[in-house]
């Protein structure tokens, strides 16, 4: 199997005030491509520091972190941009759907961001896989949660990433539309994608192929 993320004795420090946090504490891992991944742990662990560091929106205090054998760690903000736009598509808790633009609009909007010519047939085809393309030319405001996610999820998959980070992404949802929500990242892991989780669903660690168990910014397997 092929590594797609390596992180070898990842730490992270903060400084609030006088007080320095410890949120990550020497975290060494490696995932291959396909893996289908549960970040679990307690509040305040250290599980969405990982994350932002796994897809270069934080930069970690000390160690070293490789995306698809490329050294993340030392680069330059213009270059992780860069490495973010090719690898990496983000799903959080909420959903940061623009309520101006339509359903179809706002999935679009990396490829708008990325200065790339709209092609109306990749959001077609992602809304319909994500069971949305009656609702394409509705507005955010005109849907569930569980479906506001789904436009979301369409979004994070419009550049083609071969990871997708996701930071409690049913966090917001009632029970129906989390499992709903789940069965998706299992049937586009089942495409190929790997797909990352930070969530405290149990259930979905059934499905897995690991668990990484976080408390108190270390590893507890
Ligand atoms: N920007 C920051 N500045 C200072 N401390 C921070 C910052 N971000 C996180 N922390 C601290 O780092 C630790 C880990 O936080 P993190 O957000 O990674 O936890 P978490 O496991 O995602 O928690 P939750 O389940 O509540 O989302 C916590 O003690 C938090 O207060
Ligand atoms: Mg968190």
């Amino acid at each position: 199997m092929s590594k797609i993320i390596e992180l070898k004795n990842i730490s992270k420090i903060y400084n609030r005030g006088s007080e320095t946090v410890h949120a990550v504490k020497d975290i060494t891992f490696t995932l291959n491509k396909g893996d289908y991944v549960s970040v679990m742990g307690p509040s305040g662990s250290g599980k969405t520091t990982l994350l932002n560091i796994m897809g270069c929106l934080d930069k970690p205090s000390n160690g070293s972190i490789f995306i698809n054998d490329t050294e993340t760690s030392d680069l330059q903000e213009r270059d992780l941009v860069n490495i973010r736009k090719e690898n990496i598509g983000f799903v959080f808790q909420q959903f940061f759907l623009i309520p101006t633009l339509t359903v179809k609009q706002n999935v679009q909007l990396p490829v708008l961001f990325a200065k790339k010519k709209i092609d109306d047939k990749k959001a077609r085809e992602l809304l319909e896989l994500v069971g949305l393309g009656k609702r394409m030319e509705h507005l955010p405001s005109q849907l569930s949660g569980g479906e506001m996610q789904r436009v979301a999820i369409a979004r994070s998959l419009i550049n083609d990433p071969p990871i997708l980070l996701a930071d409690e992404p049913t966090g917001n949802l009632d029970t129906k539309n989390a499992n709903n929500i789940m069965s998706l990242f299992e049937r586009l892991n089942s495409k190929g994608l790997t797909v990352i989780i930070v969530t405290h669903n149990p259930e979905l660690v059934k499905h897995c192929t690991k668990v990484v168990h976080i408390e108190d910014g270390q590893i507890k397997n």
